[in-house]
């Protein structure tokens, strides 16, 4: 995955509810707003500068525009955990002046030797250093903490984005072996710690290009029905909502076309 402030801001796909059709069982997202969160519009204040600077007034409206857009707020490290209080406070600020109910949206990343395979997201946890407790107890559990004092709002989370994709089918790569086991049982006991009625969670599933080859559609149903499993051995019935793709990259296929070379 690559340089994660580069994705600070990008929103998730939700690609489909692994959850059974009932009368309750409702799309989280449906009639909910996304409120802009003040930090991802910050950021994008350099660029519409400097756009202003190149007397690019087009591209500075434009983004202009998505510094009023929703967008996940990435929670990657342990010093993040207090954005989900301002995201909180936000949310909650947005609902009162809109009077719309607000959806918070977060991503969750912090696994011990995150990104085994490219390396360029490095997180700051190591298995070699307890990471794995450490993500425990020092990351998910504040995460779910700070998630519970918002039980007056919705929450949508994406889980470790990339990382069981990486369980699929980078095994060849001594690292991506080595944290395999590692970022099942941190993305199990995530689901295990935030069954909550408010909250709807997405594991990740990569995007077409990586995942969506015929090869890889069953191991990867299997690893992720097998890490679901795992969290019910912590929590009972535990569960997801569904899955979210594209968030670190998809294949667009129109490139695909013109430029094979360039994959
Ligand atoms: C769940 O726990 C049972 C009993 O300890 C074990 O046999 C099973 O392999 C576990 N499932 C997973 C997916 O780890
Ligand atoms: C993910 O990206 C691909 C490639 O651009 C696109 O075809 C697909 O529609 C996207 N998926 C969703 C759910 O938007």
């Amino acid at each position: 995955m690559r340089s994660t402030s580069l994705l600070t801001g990008l929103s998730c796909i939700i690609l489909a509810s692994t959850a059974p059709t009932t009368a309750n069982d409702v799309n989280p997202f449906i009639g909910k707003s996304y409120y802009a969160n003040s930090a991802y519009a910050a950021k994008l204040e350099q660029t519409v500068q400097s756009f202003l600077a190149e007397g690019d007034a087009l591209n500075a409206a434009r983004t202009r525009t998505t510094q009023r857009t929703g967008t996940f707020v990435w929670i990657s490290s342990i010093g993040d955990i207090p954005d989900i209080d301002t995201a909180i406070k936000e949310a909650r600020e947005a609902k009162k002046t809109t009077g719309k109910d607000q959806i918070v949206e977060l991503v969750l990343y912090n696994l011990p030797d995150r990104d085994c395979s490219a390396g360029e997201s490095a997180g700051e946890l190591t298995i070699a250093a307890n990471g794995l407790e450490r993500y425990k107890s020092e990351f998910v559990d504040p995460f779910a903490k700070a998630v519970q004092k918002g039980s007056d709002l919705t929450f949508a989370i994406v889980l470790e984005p990339d990382s069981l994709g990486n369980v699929v089918t980078n095994q060849g790569i001594p690292k991506c072996a080595t944290a395999g086991p590692v970022y099942e049982e941190g993305i199990a006991y995530a689901i295990s710690q935030l069954q909550k009625k408010n909250v709807a969670l997405y594991v990740d599933a990569a995007h077409g290009g990586w995942l969506g080859w015929d090869g890889n559609l069953e191991p990867a149903a299997k690893e992720f029905a097998k890490v679901v499993q795992m969290a019910q051995n912590l929590t009972k019935k535990a569960t997801i909502r569904g899955f979210s793709i594209n968030v670190s990259n998809y294949v667009g296929l129109i490139c695909f076309r013109t430029n094979p070379a360039s994959y």
